[in-house]
């Protein structure tokens, strides 16, 4: 089976996108792998740092093993937003295929040591300590510059509104690619974790992502891809990303679909008989995603 590299290449090439779909239940890999072999799609399972606590790292591992050699289709496994070197460390060492270290908090470059602070390592410095121990061991490495707004739902648990000083500059994204030789870039263009921002949602800003492409010529990564215009997704597929995060619109086909099912079922105990029906819709969104990204019959 060809590696998670190879497909980036690809995607970058072809003008595509490959999904990265997070979990934090074995019913909702199941309904993600299914939609991947009925579309002949790579695909990516993603598990934040809470999913990943809650799923654990090895089982992951051994979730994606099981159903890549059951399906025969390309199933890779990235850590979401690891906030530090040691996460990311775990699940490199668990057999993650990627790891995406969100130093994104941090300043660019270390802070100096002052009489009234120790100093703090930059993104770039903890990065390149990330790179180094991922790339021999043939894991490959997203990096993020700028922050990514979060919406007001209960999903994520900060509310976290974009402003401008949280967009990724061209100029730090050039600097930040070129010293941390990351294999894939998240970038900050008005994307956000969540649905909407008060009750509606923000396009994506395709002038700054243009500048930035034209700058760097990198395959690039967009979080928050959950209700993302479709026209936005395809101009972003267009300058360059490969990689795409959903989460929010699976956890709330799942959710919803189950609660549904216990509501109008109250007598119903066997998990397999309820769960059922969550699996299915969570396979259907899969399915549009992957024809939205054009990702289909790319294996
Ligand atoms: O890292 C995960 C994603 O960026 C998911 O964002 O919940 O808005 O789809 P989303
Ligand atoms: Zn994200």
């Amino acid at each position: 089976m060809k590696n998670l590299k190879y497909y980036f290449e690809k995607a970058k090439k072809e003008k595509f996108a490959i999904g990265q779909f997070n979990f934090s239940t074995f019913e909702q890999v199941k309904g993600i792998v299914q939609a991947a072999k009925n579309l002949n799609s790579p695909v990516i399972l993603g598990t934040s740092e809470g999913e990943s606590k809650f799923v654990g790292l090895p089982e992951a591992v051994a979730m994606r093993n099981v159903l890549r050699k059951k399906y025969n289709v390309p199933v890779f496994l990235n850590l979401d937003h690891g906030k530090s070197f040691e996460a990311v460390k775990e699940a490199i060492d668990a057999g993650y295929d990627m790891v995406c270290f969100d130093g994104s908090k941090l300043p660019l470059e270390d802070l100096p040591a002052m009489p009234a602070h120790a100093g703090q390592a930059g993104n770039i410095k903890i990065s390149k300590k990330v790179v180094s121990y991922a790339k021999w061991r043939g894991v490959l490495v997203e990096g993020e510059v700028g922050r990514f707004g979060t919406d007001a739902s209960k999903i994520y648990q900060e509310e976290f509104k974009i402003t401008e000083e949280f967009l990724t500059k061209p100029e730090e994204a050039k600097i930040y690619f070129a010293k941390t030789k990351v294999d894939v870039l998240a970038i900050s263009i008005g994307n956000f974790h969540g649905m909407n921002v008060m009750g509606s949602v923000p396009r994506l800003d395709l002038v700054r992502f243009e500048e930035i492409s034209n700058l760097l010529n990198i395959p690039f990564v967009l979080h928050g891809g959950s209700g993302t215009l479709d026209t936005d997704i395809r101009s972003a597929i267009n300058f360059g990303v490969v990689k795409i995060n959903i989460n929010t619109e699976i956890r709330l086909a799942f959710t919803n679909s189950l609660k549904k099912q216990l509501e109008t079922n109250p007598d119903e105990i066997t998990p397999y008989k309820y769960l059922q029906e969550p699996i299915n819709e969570v396979q259907k969104i899969i399915e549009e995603k992957i024809k939205l990204f054009g990702s289909e019959n790319k294996i």
